[in-house]
Parts: structure tokens; sequence; C-alpha cells
């Protein structure tokens, strides 16, 4: 079976708890995931990220798990996350150190892979911090790509270099399954609002087998753990950030402590039309049709002007293309201020002459909008988004 057909989910431990990890927590985690059905709704991973190893190798050269953390050591713990049905995913880094400071596999690559193999690793997140600066960083990922092979075990690679070297243009080539496109997310709207504007451009080679990754989500942490900077997102925001990486097709692993999410948290990441979005087996990214077209109330205006007028950035029009004849269209209003978005449906291939409209159902209320053809101006309020399940129909059927 093809590793990351689709993009990965599941759950890393980074952006709420960094170094407060254990074995405790990690067991708490994977029975959270079953009892309130993330892993029936396809959230697979369960990651533990840095700090879970002691400063020193053992004897032989091997990493070892800090005994306090993890007293029963991973093998168990791996197990306990199996019987749950669920993946089990760990960390290391491409460096001589973690990011934390923890020991990592540069010149270790093969040793380190054994070791994650034999304690049944199913997916290994690879950092960049510490590389040297006579290390070459494409060689390093396409050796650890080459270590995880030798083991024999299906391991997912989740390649971590933060976007150097344009990794949309080589990870794929080099065996990733996932590759870390940006800098660290933070728990606020102007960071992953910036993550998304400068991965749109790169999203054509994230397909099946090897998906941009545009980190790990912030949604419902409201600005508490690790990653806590800034003002912290309101409802529509983080909905923003899902419904933005679920448009994406790119993985989706929660990061906040699902032990005390609140409800409309949990039911927005395991909303089914949000997922089979994300989901979509054909993986194309979405197509962008014309970014900052405020509308300007008047439809029909004299000879010259135009229905709109452009505020470059404020908002942006996606539509993508699924499978099974469906589409989702986008409507992102990047202000702060409520804006009615212009969107002509020539502009999307859809001139009026064609004599077909679209079919327009709201993912987030449900509501079925009827058939849009001509134009198509939804109010947005600021920092929010409208996101719409569509279908080709006969404008006059
Ligand atoms: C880097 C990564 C993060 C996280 C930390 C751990 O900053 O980008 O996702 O793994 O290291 O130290």
């Amino acid at each position: 079976m093809m590793m990351a057909f689709r993009p990965p989910l599941g759950w890393n431990s980074w952006n709420t708890f960094g170094d407060k990890i254990s074995d405790a927590l990690i067991r708490e985690m994977a029975d959270y995931m079953v009892s309130h059905g993330y892993r029936d709704a396809g959230y697979e991973y369960l990651v533990i990220d840095d700090c879970w190893s002691l400063r020193d190798r053992d004897a032989a050269g091997r990493l070892v798990p800090d005994p306090e953390k993890f007293p029963h050591g991973m093998k168990d713990l791996a197990d306990y996350v199996h019987a749950k049905g669920l993946k089990f995913g760990m960390y290391s880094c491409a460096g001589v150190m973690t990011c934390a400071g923890y020991p990592s596999s540069y010149d270790h690559e093969f040793t380190d892979a054994e070791t994650f193999a034999s304690w049944g690793v199913d997916f290994l997140k690879y950092d960049f911090c510490n590389f040297p600066e006579t290390g070459d960083c494409r060689t390093r990922y396409q050796t650890m790509s080459m270590a995880l092979k030798s083991t024999g075990r299906d391991i997912l690679f989740s390649a971590c270099n933060w976007g150097q070297k344009d990794p949309w243009t080589w990870m794929r080539s080099a065996g990733a399954h996932m590759y870390r496109s940006t800098g660290d997310i933070m728990d606020n709207y102007v960071s992953f609002t910036d993550i998304f504007k400068s991965q749109l451009k790169n999203l054509s080679m994230s397909a099946n087998g090897c998906f941009n990754d545009m980190d790990m989500l912030t949604v419902g942490m409201g600005g508490k753990g690790n990653v806590g900077f800034g003002k912290v997102c309101t409802y529509e925001e983080y909905r923003m950030q899902f419904a933005l990486w679920c448009l994406c097709g790119v993985p989706l692993m929660m990061g906040a402590d699902l032990r005390n999410l609140a409800p409309e948290y949990e039911a927005l990441m395991k909303h089914p039309d949000l997922l089979r979005i994300n989901q979509d087996e054909e993986c194309r990214p979405p197509y962008p049709i014309r970014m900052g077209a405020v509308f300007t109330g008047n439809p029909d205006p004299k000879e010259g002007e135009m229905p709109w007028r452009s505020i470059p950035d404020s908002s942006y029009t996606l539509f993508r293309h699924l499978s099974g004849g469906e589409f989702a269209l986008a409507f992102i209003n990047f202000s702060e201020a409520e804006t009615v978005i212009h969107l002509e449906m020539v502009d999307l291939g859809l001139p009026v002459a064609s004599g077909f409209a679209l079919r327009v159902k709201d993912v987030f209320t449900s509501e079925d909008l009827g058939r849009k053809s001509d134009y198509f101006n939804p109010k947005v309020p600021g920092h929010d988004m409208k996101l719409y399940l569509c279908r080709l129909e006969k404008a006059n059927g």
C-alpha cells in the first residue's frame, strides 16, 4: 500500500506541549483520538516531537528515550498506540543536535532509522536545526530517506527543512512523503495567513505520495501552549486556518490539547465536507481567480466601468477541481472590514453563453444557495471566508 496516497492526518505534541511530553500524555492522547472519533474521521498518526530523548547516546551509539518521561520505553508505547488502531510517529533532525539541543541524526542516519524501526515507528519528522555548514541539505534528506528504506518498515518520511532550498522542487525526488515549506507556525492570524499566502504558488507539486506541509494546526489552542504568541484567534479565524489547509490539500496535523478542546473546534476538525475536500484523491491545488476584487454594488455599470475595484491582497477567490465532478469555491477576506467580493463566472471558465451554472452549497452552514451564473457576490465578514461546494448544472434546467 502506497504511503501518503492522500495528505497525512494526525496529531503532534510540539505546538501545545513543547518539552512537556510523557508516556502518560501520549497514551491519553491516543485514547482521546479514539474515544472522540478523530481516528474514525481519518486522523491516523500520533507524533512525538522534539525533547523525548536523553542528552547523550548510549555506549552503542543509540538514541535513548528519557526514562523519566518515557519509563516504559518507546516499543511499549508504540504497541499501545498500535493497539488503538493508530500509527506511531517520532522526531529527529538532520543536523548534529535537534532544535532543543538533543542528539540528532547527522552521521547516525542508518543506526537511528534502525532504532526507530525496532520500536515500531511509522512516521519520522526530520528537522533541520544545527545542520553543519559543510553539509549538503539535499544529500542528507536523501540519506535519511535511504536509511528509512533500509529498515524494510513502512516509515512515512516527514521532512522539515522549513522551505530551505525550495523543497517543493526536490523533496519528492528525495523520497520524502511531506516537506515543511515554511518557518514555524505561531498561534495567531498573521502567522497562518502568511504561511498560506507564501505557499499557494508552490502547491502544484504537492500531490499523491508527497505533500507540501504548511505546518501543524493551531486550531483551538486559544493562545495556550508552546507557540502562543500574538493575538489569540477568533473562532472564524481558526475556521479560516482549517478551511485553508483543507482547500490546499496539505497534511492536517492537529496541535491543540485534544483533552481540553472546545466542542466547536472538535466539530470543525472532524467536519466531513472539509475533510473530503482535504482528502480529495486527485490532489489538485486551488486555482486563483482574481485577487482583491471588491464589488462596487452595481453589477451593470456604464460602458468602460467595472462592477469591481481592485484592492490588492484584501481578498482571494480560489476554485478547486475535485473528483466526481465537484468543485470547491472559496472567497477569503483578509481585511478587517466586511467585504462583498466579486466573482465573474467567466473567470472560472463559465461564460453566460455556455448555458451552464454552478449549483452552490455553503460548506459551513450546509445551505443550498441555488444556481449561480454570470456573477456571484458573497458578503464576507472581516478575517473570515466563505467556502462552497459546487456542481455544474444547466442554467435554465
Ligand atoms: C523546529 C520545527 C518545529 C518543532 C521544533 C522542535 O522549530 O520547525 O516544528 O519540531 O523545531 O524543537
